[in-house]
């Protein structure tokens, strides 16, 4: 396959690319829903029911993401993005996208550097939020804060120009993801029903393996910059 300028191209990242900036993944062994259930730090109801607590597992998050650098697989996406017609949609919350340089990112689960209010729904940075007895409030309204993450039962971020974006492409290459979490694992449905080619790079077959052309089996950093070198050059 030759990619140019006008080569329209969608790439789906999970938590596996950003894996070798040392960001841990979800379900892999070790993975973050092994030491915390979701129902207790990533629903609207566990901020209902134990605000500090989900406070304390995003912080945490935001923290490690801020000492994380990108990766081989971050850059390589970035050169992609210069020589292609590229969408970026991301699962990730650690911004380590943009922070390598990628331009026209969605990041559909939110940020982990931004906030807002429960109440008057003003978005705060994380940097310039104080909390007071673990909570942090608005200092319009005093509401509570919470973390501008898309939680289980939720709906992403950017939906409508993801499904624009997937029915043009004439790639779709997918990164780094499991392929389980809805509805992010059926993008590849509608890319491929629309005739896009499907590319997919995992160190683990995917649960949605019967969509996809081409697997490259194998590390995010060590397959994306060659990868890419051969489409573009
Ligand atoms: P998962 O943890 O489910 O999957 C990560 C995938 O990355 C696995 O299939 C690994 O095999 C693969 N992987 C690990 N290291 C890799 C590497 N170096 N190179 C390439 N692949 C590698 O994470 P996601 O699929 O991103 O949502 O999870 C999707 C969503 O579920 C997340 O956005 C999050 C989570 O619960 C919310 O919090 C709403």
């Amino acid at each position: 396959m030759k990619i140019d300028h006008s080569t329209r191209v969608v790439v789906l990242t999970g938590a596996g690319i950003s894996a070798e900036s040392g960001i841990q993944t979800f379900r892999d062994s070790n993975g973050l829903w092994e030491q915390h259930r979701i129902e207790d730090v990533a629903t609207p109801e566990a901020f209902v029911r134990d605000p500090a607590l989900v406070w304390k597992f995003y912080r945490a998050r935001y923290l490690q993401s801020l000492q994380a650098q990108p990766n081989a697989g971050h850059k390589a996406l970035v050169s992609l993005e210069q020589n292609s017609h590229l969408t970026l949609v991301t699962q990730n919350v650690d911004g380590l996208h943009k922070r390598a340089g990628s331009k026209k990112v969605f990041e559909m689960h939110g940020r982990l550097s931004s906030c807002f209010c429960t109440m008057c729904q003003t978005k705060f940075d994380m940097q310039d939020i104080q909390f007071e007895d673990e909570l942090p409030y608005c200092r319009k309204c005093e509401g509570l804060i919470r973390p501008d993450i898309v939680w289980f039962g939720e709906i992403p971020y950017f939906l409508n120009e993801i499904q624009n974006v997937l029915k043009k492409c004439k790639l779709f290459l997918i990164v780094g993801t499991s392929g389980t979490v809805y509805p992010a694992a059926g993008f590849v449905m509608t890319a491929k029903y629309f005739g896009a080619r499907t590319v997919y790079v995992n160190l683990d077959e995917p649960g949605n393996m019967s969509f996809i052309d081409e697997f490259h089996h194998g590390k995010a950093g060590d397959i994306l910059p060659d990868l890419i070198k051969k489409w573009t050059s």
